[in-house]
C-alpha cells in the first residue's frame, strides 16, 4: 500500500516535470496579490527584443516561451531568470495550477509586477475558451509565488557576448539559471593559480570584466536564498583559454535547490 501510493506520488510529479519542465513543487513561501499584463505583440512567445536581461533572442524562447518582463522583481537584474507561478484569481476563467514563468526582460503597465508572453497568459486559463475572455481583459488580478527553475535538459551555460573583445574585455550571459536562489555575484578563476577577479554585473544576467585572468577559467557563482543563505558554485567545466565572442559553453552543472 504504502509502496503504491510512493509510486503514484513519483508518477505525478514526473508528470508534473514533463509538462511544465521549469516547475517546481519545493516553494513554500505564500501567494502575493498582483496584477499582470500580457505584449500584445508577442504571439506565442517571450519579447524579441534585446530585453533588461540580456538573454538576447534566446529570452523569447526559454522555458518554450513561458516568459514575463518584471518591474520590482526585477531588482537591478539580479530578479533575471528567477521563476514564478502565477495564476489569475478570477475562478471563472482561471485554472488553479496557473502558469510558470522566467523573468527575461524589465517592464510594467498599469500596477502590473508581470508583463507575461501571450503563450504564458493563456495558459493561466482553464481552457481556450476562458483564454480568449482572459486576453481580452488585458490586465487582470493574479497572485504568484517565487518557485525553482528547473531545467532538465539543460545545464547552466555561458553565452561570450557579442561585445565582447578578446583578450581585453569579457562579458558574458547566463543561461538556464536552476533553483530558487539569486545568482548575486560571479567570479573567475585561473586554473592554474587560482587567482580570482569578482566581475561586475552589467545589466540583466550579463557580467562582465576587463582584463580577464588568463588560461582556462573557472566559473564561480554565488548562490544566495531569501533566508541570507549563501552558497558558491563551482562548475566542473571550465571556460576555454581562447572564448570567442558568440561561444556558448556548458558549464556541466545543475542546481537543484
Ligand atoms: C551536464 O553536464 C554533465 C557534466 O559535464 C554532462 O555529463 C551532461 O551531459 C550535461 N547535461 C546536459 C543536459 O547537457
Amino acid at each position: 500500500m504504502a509502496f503504491s501510493l510512493h509510486a503514484v506520488f513519483i508518477v505525478s510529479v514526473l508528470i508534473c516535470t514533463l509538462l511544465n519542465p521549469a516547475q517546481g513543487d519545493t516553494s513554500t513561501g505564500s501567494f502575493i496579490h498582483s496584477r499582470a499584463a500580457y505584449y500584445p505583440d508577442s504571439d506565442e512567445k517571450g519579447s524579441e527584443t534585446a530585453g533588461r536581461c540580456g538573454y538576447g533572442s534566446f529570452g523569447a524562447t526559454i522555458n518554450y516561451g513561458d516568459v514575463a518582463a518584471a518591474s520590482d522583481l526585477y531588482r537591478d537584474g539580479v530578479g533575471c531568470g528567477a521563476c514564478y507561478q502565477v495564476r489569475c484569481s478570477n475562478s471563472k476563467y482561471c485554472s488553479d495550477e496557473g502558469v510558470t514563468v522566467v523573468i527575461t526582460d524589465q517592464g510594467s503597465s498599469d500596477h502590473t509586477d508581470f508583463i507575461m508572453s501571450k503563450k504564458a497568459f493563456r495558459k493561466m486559463a482553464q481552457n481556450p475558451y476562458a483564454a480568449s475572455d482572459l486576453l481580452s481583459q488585458g490586465i487582470v488580478d493574479i497572485e504568484y509565488k517565487r518557485v525553482s527553475c528547473s531545467y532538465p535538459k539543460n545545464n547552466i551555460t555561458i553565452k561570450i557576448d557579442e561585445s565582447s573583445d578578446y583578450p581585453y574585455y569579457l562579458a558574458f550571459v547566463i543561461w538556464y539559471q536552476q533553483g530558487q536562489k539569486d545568482i548575486t555575484a560571479v567570479q573567475l578563476c585561473e586554473t592554474i593559480n587560482f587567482n580570482c577577479k569578482l566581475l561586475d554585473r552589467s545589466y540583466g544576467s550579463v557580467f562582465t570584466t576587463t582584463s580577464p585572468p588568463s588560461g582556462p577559467l573557472s566559473l564561480r557563482m554565488l548562490l544566495s536564498g531569501e533566508d541570507g543563505d549563501e552558497k558558491w558554485v563551482v562548475p566542473v567545466n571550465s571556460i576555454p583559454e581562447n572564448w570567442k565572442k558568440g561561444d556558448i559553453y556548458d558549464s556541466g552543472v545543475q542546481v537543484e535547490e
